[in-house]
């Protein structure tokens, strides 16, 4: 609970400068006179984690590292003595938050070390000393294992550090990792992104794509069924693509899964994001037929239009992606399917845009994210005049927004007095009331007691309410769409 109160995720869900195959420690700030005897022994920490849930993860994998060198976690961020800004930077929003927050820090009484992590770190690197001279340290995506010793080295130089590589090498303590919840974990399976979309900066904020040994998925995936998870999701930018880097493993995606899938005791299955032109028949027929695997999948779009994907380069056309997804549902009739759209993208017309909507209105996702286009500093479409109005922007959001609302209202109508089974995570935010997902992620309110939480419950819904179904508990015997 103190983990879930320290750490603040910001659901919002990038060129750096030149690359250097170096690692880079630099100092910037004169070390001060007298020796600072609290530098000396911090105790306490605080991370305030942004962005994906990839950044999610590298929080829980820091926060281990942390403990392990003895450190505890405070809920007040002034009251740490090391202050962690996870950072994102996939749309402008999310960088200025940070910086906001980052101009007021520093500022009190009490001496704090402070860091920036994640994808800014990447984006920026040390041009953010410059920006706050009260800054101690810049770790990028590919060094949180360089954390304590970057630590160190602040704490015995007493200068500004960086570590900002461009490669990830895979020699991370996903083992220690300190996670916030007891029912279901993240596993990272991929790290990185080879896709260089136009407009996106995850390629140069994580690097190329790295796939991780099976061996040592596996290994952790065994260690969470042990410690009681009941539902693992399987981490990457792009996951459809792991394996590839690494003919020699001769084990894809769709191995990988078959492999987890056999592991005595796995409760479910989720993975995420695929990137459309990635997915394979065998994962399609890897989620009709392996029965730990949730009948979700998350593959965005983005926009409806060949013209505008083409320039994207999200390198399928429209009609690609429908075969695709006319494939899936032919194998797996009932999945449930989510996307990311990006209206206002340079150039993109009102009938290019109705394209979008009108690919929306006919596939029916049952989960939709929609983002204002961004530019970002670096990434190819910066070259593009960004070009659609801000109004125009934010009103073709609105129009998703209420087309989505209204396909979500009619699948949840569909859908209800239908019994489901329901993972049982937690008490909802009321207390009184079970909150679970469905295998196909939606979500589930109903009454029961405490001990449910952690199990697998049957529960028949008979209502909605905006997101959430209500449901009422039915014996295991009923018969459930599972
Ligand atoms: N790897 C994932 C996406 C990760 S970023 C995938 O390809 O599916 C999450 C979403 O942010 C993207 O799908 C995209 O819709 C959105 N996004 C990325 N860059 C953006 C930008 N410059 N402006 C607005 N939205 C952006
Ligand atoms: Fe970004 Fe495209 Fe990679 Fe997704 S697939 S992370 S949108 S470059
Ligand atoms: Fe943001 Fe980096 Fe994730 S830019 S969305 S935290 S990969």
């Amino acid at each position: 609970m103190q983990q879930i109160l320290n750490t603040l995720i910001i659901n919002t869900l990038y060129y750096s400068e030149p690359m250097s195959l170096l690692i880079l420690s630099c100092h910037f700030k004169e070390p001060p006179c007298t020796i600072d005897r609290f530098m000396e022994n911090p105790k306490t920490y605080f991370v305030r984690t942004y962005g994906c849930q990839m950044n999610e993860l590298d929080t829980q994998i820091m926060t281990g590292q942390l403990e392990k060198r003895g450190l505890t976690a405070v809920c007040d961020e002034e009251e740490a003595d090391v202050v962690i800004f996870n950072t994102c930077s996939i749309r402008d929003l999310a960088e200025r938050k940070v910086m906001g927050k980052l101009g007021q820090l520093g500022r009190g009484k009490k001496r704090q070390i402070i860091g920036v992590t994640g994808c800014m770190a990447m984006a920026k690197k040390d041009s953010l000393f410059r920006k706050f001279p009260h800054l101690d340290f810049v770790v990028g995506t590919n060094n949180i294992t360089d954390l304590g010793p970057v630590l160190d080295e602040v704490i015995y130089t007493q200068k500004q550090v960086y570590k900002t590589d461009d490669r990830f090498e895979e020699n991370l303590d996903y083992l220690s990792a300190k996670r916030d919840h007891k029912v279901k974990a993240f596993v990272s399976i991929i790290r990185g992104c080879d896709k260089f979309c136009t407009y996106c900066v995850v390629p140069y904020t994580r690097g190329q794509e790295v796939s991780r040994p099976p061996e040592s998925i596996i290994e952790e995936c065994k260690k969470l069924v042990d410690d009681g998870y009941k539902e693992i999701t399987l981490l990457g930018q792009n996951v459809n693509s792991y394996g590839k880097d690494e003919p020699s493993w001769n084990c894809l995606f769709h191995d990988l899964l078959a492999k987890i899938d056999q592991i005595p005791g796995i409760g479910r299955i989720r993975f995420m994001t695929s990137h459309p032109v990635d997915i394979t028949k065998e994962l399609m027929l890897a989620i009709r037929d392996l029965p730990s695997l949730c009948e979700f999948v998350h593959f965005p779009i983005q926009a409806g239009s060949n013209r505008i994907l083409k320039k994207m380069h999200r390198i399928y056309t429209k009609e690609q992606y429908f075969e695709k997804v006319a494939l899936l549902r032919e194998i797996v009739p009932d999945v449930s399917l989510g996307t990311d759209i990006i209206v206002g993208f340079p150039t993109e017309t009102e009938e290019e845009f109705l394209e979008t909507y009108q690919a929306i209105e006919q596939i029916r996702y049952s989960l939709g994210f929609f983002y204002a286009y961004s530019p970002r500093k670096g990434t190819p479409a910066m070259r593009w005049k960004d070009d659609v109005p801000e109004e125009v922007k934010q009103d073709r959001l609105q129009r998703l927004l209420d087309l989505q609302e209204k396909i979500g209202n009619d699948l949840r109508k569909e859908k209800t007095g239908n019994t489901y089974e329901v993972l049982v995570e937690r008490f909802n935010k009321d207390g009184k009331l079970l909150k679970g997902r469905t295998r196909r992620w939606e979500k589930v309110i109903f009454e029961g007691p405490e001990s449910m939480i952690g199990t697998l419950q049957n529960v028949r819904v008979h209502s909605y309410h905006h997101e959430t179904f209500l449901g009422t508990l039915v014996h295991s015997e009923t018969k459930y769409h599972n």
